[in-house]
């Protein structure tokens, strides 16, 4: 469920308005929902009531900072993947002992930066990463909480680009080699094991990947301990998937996730801690863009928008399907018109959908592309010089920018022309 509606003839976020906030903002822009982020974080948070646990949001779907303080002010825990996300969690007031620090490519910088700022846990993904760890930790006279993360080698059912739990993906330490890596990491100064880290892939769908892939952890979790090593933390990542399509998708809920948790690692007496990102952001947010042109093409109709793949690329990238839904609701029974939807960037990849049927619009109109909190903003570029678009919060009659348009002065200023060509 999420909080966008139509009241009055028009697409609300909340108690606002969508083409109020066109008006003051100007087109394109990201809208997030205060009450929708909160609702997603506490169906999480309650889908694993009784157990010991930490929702750790993965910060890379949306790391707005206003978006970021309202799930720290629920109680969050971030996941973060870089010194910037770090630096993110930090600055919206999260503690250190409530973030996890992944990904496979930490600097030695990321670390120092992470445990002199106090940290939760690094989920360590390969043997390079953890020596250096070590070292580094060492060097600072400090002793460091880790995980290891394994690959289950499951298949998470989801799109290539973003599954991560099949031995041919970059992610983690092959299960069978977990014996001998935390056998390493106990011998190492600098470090202290404390669990067990897992992440399949995102936009899962279906609920046995996951099944698959904790009962793994779980008879990982006996074979450690009973090698010596404290296994009192499992992180068992995100991925969750959310419905694009909402006339006919229904992804797992997570209260049945929460079940999944609970039969495969319930009764192993560990903190359990998960990293939702998209379920979290991903209804939570629209991007609007207006209508610049309808187009006649050769047997095709094609509506040209001010927002373009530089903004929202997930289309282009994933082929994900995206709602596009009018600002102004629709007459009830109006007949659909098809629709090529695309950008206005010069390459036919900037192409939204195809033949989309949708309620007629015109040139000048507000659409709104749903779930898109989630891998929107985070992921848009300035490609063809195109401005990076503003993010507004709601909270329920009230907005607020809470990441401005950049203007063309601001982006002329960051070139710099070399002084031989003065
Ligand atoms: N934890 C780890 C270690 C991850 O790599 C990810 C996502 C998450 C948690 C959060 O997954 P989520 O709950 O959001 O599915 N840009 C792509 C998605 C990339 C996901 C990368 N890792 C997209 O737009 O679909």
């Amino acid at each position: 469920m999420d909080h966008f509606h139509y009241t009055g003839g028009a697409l609300h976020a909340e108690d606002v308005a969508i083409a109020e906030v066109a008006t003051a903002v100007g087109t394109p822009f990201y809208v997030y929902s205060t009450a929708t982020l909160t609702r997603h974080f506490q169906i999480f948070d309650e889908a694993l009531d009784g157990l010991d646990h930490l929702v750790c949001y993965a910060m890379k779907a949306n790391s707005n900072l206003a978006v970021l303080k309202v799930l720290a002010g629920l109680g969050a825990g971030m996941d973060v993947v870089s010194g910037g996300e770090y630096l993110r969690a930090k600055a919206a007031g999260v503690p250190g002992e409530k973030i996890v620090f992944s990904g496979i490519g930490k600097t030695e910088e990321e670390m120092v930066l992470a445990i002199e700022g106090g940290i939760r846990q690094f989920n360590v993904e390969s043997e390079p990463e953890l020596l250096l760890l070590s070292e580094v930790a060492n060097r600072l006279g400090k002793t460091v909480p880790i995980t290891v993360r394994v690959n289950p080698d499951v298949d998470a059912k989801t799109h290539a680009k973003i599954a991560t739990g099949k031995s041919e993906n970059k992610f983690g330490i092959p299960i069978s080699r977990a014996r001998a890596v935390y056998a390493q990491a106990a011998s190492l100064p600098g470090i202290r094991v404390v669990g067990i880290d897992v992440h399949i892939g995102s936009q899962l769908t279906e609920l046995e990947p996951y099944r698959s892939a904790f009962e793994k952890v779980a008879e990982l979790t006996h074979v450690l301990r009973a090698d010596g090593h404290e296994i009192r933390r499992l992180d068992l990542g995100g991925g969750l998937g959310i419905p694009y399509q909402h006339s006919n998708q229904a992804p797992p809920l997570p209260f049945d996730y929460g079940e999944v948790v609970r039969s495969t690692v319930g009764d192993l007496g560990c903190e359990i801690e998960i990293e939702p990102g998209r379920l979290i952001a991903g209804n939570a947010g629209l991007m609007v863009s207006r209508v610049i042109y309808v187009k006649e093409g050769e047997g095709r109709r094609f509506l040209i928008l001010d927002g373009a793949m530089n903004d929202l690329i997930r289309p282009a990238m994933y082929d994900a399907w995206h709602d596009i839904i009018p600002v102004r609701e629709p007459e009830p029974g109006a007949e659909p018109v098809q629709y090529d939807i695309v950008g206005p960037v010069c390459e036919s990849g900037d192409t939204f959908a195809k033949e989309r049927a949708m309620p007629e619009v015109g040139a000048g109109e507000l659409v709104a592309f749903r779930s898109a909190g989630a891998y929107g903003a985070v992921m848009a570029s300035e490609y063809n010089s195109r401005p990076l678009i503003p993010e507004v919060l709601v909270d329920r009659d009230q907005f607020a920018v809470v990441r401005a348009r950049p203007t063309f002065d601001e982006m002329l200023s960051r070139d710099i022309i070399p002084e031989w060509m003065d």
